[in-house]
């Protein structure tokens, strides 16, 4: 059944992203799926088109870059979407000693998993509020409970998303607005990378 209500997913052309459309769709909400792959956007389109008839409209930007964030919600204002659920879920993780890893990609992650968070959570959450309806899902990780060697800016950003989502889900007491971090545990994709880079430390020290 439609809920003529739409959920905007960051990062839904794949991974938890895409599975977590998939889930919307069933449950009727119309969806605003954004991520950089316009190509990998329009198979999960396809793929969603194939199984429910809820509105699917797709946004390529680099969520990483504050003019691309600025520009959606212009795009968005101009076609009149109104989003009433917002999905944080794009973000990323490098793994390495903090001192041999690339600072520009650890910046940029940072952009991603914590700048981008915070931005479009504050663009969304007021038209929430006015309408006293709606919800923030941040997509966190078990790494936000501890520091994580060897993923010290990756653990520390999922840190960040948990406390600013259990500090506005205070803030959102007494509303209909309920602001939820998730915190999955490593997927199949993930494990398989940690142990090459970690087989990959090994064989350096032996
Ligand atoms: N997988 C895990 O084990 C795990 C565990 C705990 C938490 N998490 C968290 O869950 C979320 C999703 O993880 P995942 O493993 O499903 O990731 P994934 O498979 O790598 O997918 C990431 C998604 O984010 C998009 N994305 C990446 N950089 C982007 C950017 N700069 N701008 C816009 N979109 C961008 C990607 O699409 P494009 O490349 O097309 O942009 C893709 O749709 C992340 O926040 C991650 O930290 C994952």
């Amino acid at each position: 059944m439609k809920s003529n209500e739409t959920v905007l997913i960051t990062g839904a052309s794949g991974g938890i992203g895409k599975e977590l459309a998939i889930l919307f769709a069933k449950d009727g909400f119309d969806l605003v799926l954004v991520a950089r792959s316009i190509d990998n956007l329009l198979k999960v389109k396809n793929e969603i088109e194939s199984m429910s008839n809820v509105k699917i409209q797709l946004f390529s930007k680099d969520l990483s870059k504050e003019d691309e964030i600025v520009s959606l919600e212009k795009e968005l204002n101009a076609e009149n979407i109104q989003v009433d659920y917002l999905v944080n879920n794009a973000g990323f993780g490098l793994f390495g000693e903090f001192a041999a890893t690339n600072l520009d990609e650890e910046l940029n992650m940072i952009d991603l998993n914590i700048r981008t968070v915070t931005h479009l959570t504050k663009l969304f959450l007021k038209g929430m509020i006015e309408r006293n309806k709606g919800g923030v899902m941040n997509i966190a990780s078990t790494a936000a409970f501890q520091p994580g060697p060897l993923m010290a800016v990756y653990y520390a950003s999922k840190s960040y998303v948990l406390s600013f989502t259990e500090a506005l889900s205070n803030e959102m007491k007494g509303t209909n607005i309920k602001v939820t971090a998730v915190c999955p545990g490593a997927t199949e994709r993930i494990l398989e990378n940690v142990l090459i880079c970690m087989n990959q430390i090994y064989s350096k020290v032996e």
